[in-house]
């Protein structure tokens, strides 16, 4: 079954065309980017602007790609939730109007969710053996950081999420008061690899405070404290009379910025294998393609077990089409579809902090 996926969530305009939720035939990502740079981050009218304007000629070339006519699609999906609302309308009505004028189901899905999906995909030829459920799930992007309990492709239990921003924001953040590049993730993560982490002491999040229902918050993170420390030493650089060799503590800056980033993840995620006893972790979300979270996890025993952790290819870790495809199939195989009347949400509450 040939599954054609829409993304529209953020700032990629992206289609995919994906067969039995699994091997990826084409994989078209238009970014934005260069609209939104100038901002250091996403402007939300801009991006469905820009939405409205490519999302059929983004489709058209995932079906050429695929080397598929129109006639050869089965199903079309869209992500429904969480993202920007007007980004979000456009990929929906544009799948909805593509599903109905074609008699073909539809089927609108949960952007966190694909996201976990992705490491599944079998992407030029390679894949890895999906793992068994129950495992951890570490969901890492722009705009959320969630440590959850994966007992289904659709069902899972947050653990644990941020208390302020989220982890690829403070990523962003970072670089843009730094003037490093947009988006900083990716931008930092090259730069660090230059740079001394021991450089900087930047705190970890101290979370000693007990949730309102007065539960712990052993598997939260928070990234504020260490943004806003990381932006102060730029202005004490500033009040320096004889600044320092700006390459090199650029470097140093980012990476001792990420080493605390990824850090404070690992503390939280390590915490939640010690005490549910699951030793496989599933990744995804753009900041699932950090190098050093990926070679932190690579041979990391807990407990004296070695973890085995998936994450996505490179190219499935941010904004793409194909986990929507893939995630799509699994609900089709159970005979689920969407109503036409299916709306657009920015927030997923069950995301949140219980
Ligand atoms: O999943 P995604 O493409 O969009 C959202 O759903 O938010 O994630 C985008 C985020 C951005 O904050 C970006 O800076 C971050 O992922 N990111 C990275 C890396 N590549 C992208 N963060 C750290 N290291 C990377 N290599
Ligand atoms: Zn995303």
């Amino acid at each position: 079954m040939k599954v054609l996926g829409i993304e529209s969530s953020c700032d990629e305009c992206a289609a995919s065309v994906v067969v039995d939720g699994k091997t990826v035939l084409s994989n078209v990502v238009a970014t934005q980017i260069p609209f939104h740079a100038a901002y250091s981050g996403v402007v939300p009218e801009i991006a469905s602007r820009k939405h409205t304007e490519w999302i059929q000629a983004v489709a058209r070339e995932t079906l050429e790609k695929a080397k598929i006519g129109v006639d050869e699609v089965d199903a079309v999906a869209a992500t429904s939730r969480p993202g920007l609302l007007g980004s979000l309308l456009v990929g929906l009505t544009f799948a909805k109007a593509f599903a109905w004028a074609r008699g073909l189901p539809f089927i609108a899905v949960d952007h966190m969710l694909a996201h976990l999906y992705a490491s599944r995909l079998e992407l030029q030829g390679i894949s890895a053996p999906p793992p068994e459920y129950p495992f951890l799930g570490l969901l890492v992007s722009g705009g959320h950081s969630i440590i959850c309990r994966v007992d289904a492709f659709d069902e899972i239990s947050v653990l644990g999420t941020t208390i302020d921003d989220a982890v690829g924001e403070a990523f962003d953040k970072v670089s843009k008061y730094y003037g490093f590049g947009y988006p900083g993730g990716a931008v930092i993560d090259k730069l660090a690899r230059s740079g001394d982490a021991k450089a900087f002491r930047f705190p970890l999040p101290n979370l000693y405070k007990k949730t309102a229902d007065g539960g712990s918050r052993r598997y939260d993170v928070s990234y504020s404290g260490l943004k806003n420390a990381v932006i102060n030493q730029l202005e004490q650089f500033r009040a320096l009379p004889c600044p320092p060799d700006e390459e090199t503590e650029k470097a140093n800056i980012a990476a001792s910025f990420q080493k605390s980033a990824i850090e404070t993840l690992l503390r939280s995620l390590f915490n939640a294998v010690e005490d549910t006893g699951l030793y496989t972790i599933v990744a995804g979300g753009g900041v699932a393609a950090n190098s050093l979270l990926r070679s932190s996890l690579a041979e990391k025993t807990v407990n004296g077990q070695k973890l085995r952790c998936l994450f996505p290819p490179a190219e499935l870790c941010g904004d793409n089409g194909a986990m929507v495809a893939g995630i799509a199939y699994q609900y089709l195989a159970r005979g689920e579809t969407s109503s036409f009347t299916e709306n657009a949400s920015a927030r997923v509450w069950a995301f949140k902090r219980r």
